[in-house]
């Protein structure tokens, strides 16, 4: 089912280029938070794109068949498994050729199970899937942090990025920095009078981040520019890098008001994962909050740039930059009261 692209949306990719070579994409995860700004970048550009859902996609299943159709309009939707090899072929491809596909499909929690389920299980079999139907060029949203790879999910996205870049197809494995959703998580309790909660001083960690619009042209440029081709391409949104620290001296700068810092200790974290960690030998549940607070920790110190290993450190000018709006650009507009985005599991604050 196809729903034509509303033409009263506030689209800034009615400004984008429109590709020369207007190709036929199959897409997966297009109803996560990249997934979707993808689609409509791809269909901003021409192309014809097919997307397969969950039927009940979105955080928690709140997105019913009619509610996707409309959230990707312009594209194809198509419902099915995406775990499941013959839905992948029967619902999914369908016997039809296709020239890429785009891969924005992620586990939404990053737990072990799920996280060799999705980030790399499903991508093997959507891999040999897009081989089938003809596909020569993979698109594929990764995330900076598999540089230091620590985590299960990021050791699931490393085994599968490796088995692209071996696979002989054209690949483009995009890595990008933290996103808007993700650190905006402090505004509601900074609005209402709270400090501002930060691990250690509030400087120990920096990134660049990319917002939503601007990672999705991103991606869909990597189909024309031979640059971005057999690559893997770390990237940041535009200006400077920020620490935390700055992220809420910001905030209260809006509000006019003296900012206000409560300083958590790391430690904390570390006793948290210990305690879980030994418990979740006998509970197999809380073996996955263990993995939850040690992404938690991850996050908590280690930045979101590229990661020079002569210097041993993160470093701000050597992670490429890309778009126009900056994470306080986006602050403004969320306190002038545009709404909140669903932040997904990997939250911290
Ligand atoms: N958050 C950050 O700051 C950040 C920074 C850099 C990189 N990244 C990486 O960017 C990637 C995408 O992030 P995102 O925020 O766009 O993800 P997201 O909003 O959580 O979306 C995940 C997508 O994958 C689909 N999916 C997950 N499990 C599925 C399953 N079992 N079956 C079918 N579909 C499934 C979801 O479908 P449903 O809608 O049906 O659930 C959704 O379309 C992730 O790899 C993440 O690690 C994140």
């Amino acid at each position: 089912m196809v729903l034509p692209l509303d033409p009263a949306s506030p689209s800034r990719h009615a400004l984008a280029q429109r590709s020369p070579h207007p190709r036929r994409i199959f897409v997966l995860g297009a109803t996560g938070t990249i997934g979707r700004a993808a689609v409509h970048a791809l269909v901003g550009r021409g192309h014809e794109v097919v997307c397969l859902v969950r039927p009940r996609a979105g955080p928690g299943g709140a997105l019913a068949p009619d509610a996707s159709v409309r959230l990707l309009a312009g594209a194809t939707v198509r419902f099915g498994d995406v775990d499941d090899p013959a839905s992948l072929a029967r619902d999914g491809y369908r016997g039809e050729r296709f020239d890429v596909l785009v891969s924005c499909l992620a586990s939404r929690t990053g737990a072990p199970k799920d996280a060799w389920a999705i980030d790399y299980q499903a991508h093997v079999h959507a891999l040999e899937a897009a081989r089938n139907a003809g596909v020569s060029h993979v698109v594929l949203l990764s995330a900076i942090c598999v540089q230091k790879p620590l985590l299960a999910f990021q050791h699931a996205k490393l085994a599968f990025e490796k088995l692209l870049i071996e696979s002989g197809l054209r690949y483009s494995i995009v890595r990008p920095t933290a996103f808007f959703k993700s650190l905006s998580g402090q505004i509601e309790r900074v609005k209402s009078g709270k400090p501002f909660l930060v691990f250690g001083d509030g400087n120990l960690t920096a990134c660049k981040p990319i917002s939503d619009a601007d990672l999705a042209e991103y991606l869909a440029a990597c189909l024309d520019d031979e640059s971005r081709w057999n690559r893997v391409l770390p990237i940041g949104g535009p200006g400077t890098a920020v620490t935390p620290r700055q992220q809420g001296e910001y905030l209260f700068s809006l509000l006019g008001r003296p900012p206000r810092f409560r300083q958590v200790p790391v430690a904390m974290l570390d006793a948290i994962i210990g305690v879980l960690g030994v418990l979740g030998r006998i509970v197999p549940s809380l073996a996955d909050k263990a993995e939850f607070a040690r992404i938690g920790r991850y996050y908590a110190t280690e930045s979101m740039l590229v990661w020079n290993p002569a210097t041993g450190t993160a470093d701000a000018a050597a992670t490429p930059s890309t778009g126009t709006e900056t994470l306080f650009d986006y602050y403004e507009r969320l306190m002038r009261g545009a709404a909140l985005p669903a932040r997904g599991d990997h939250a911290v604050f």
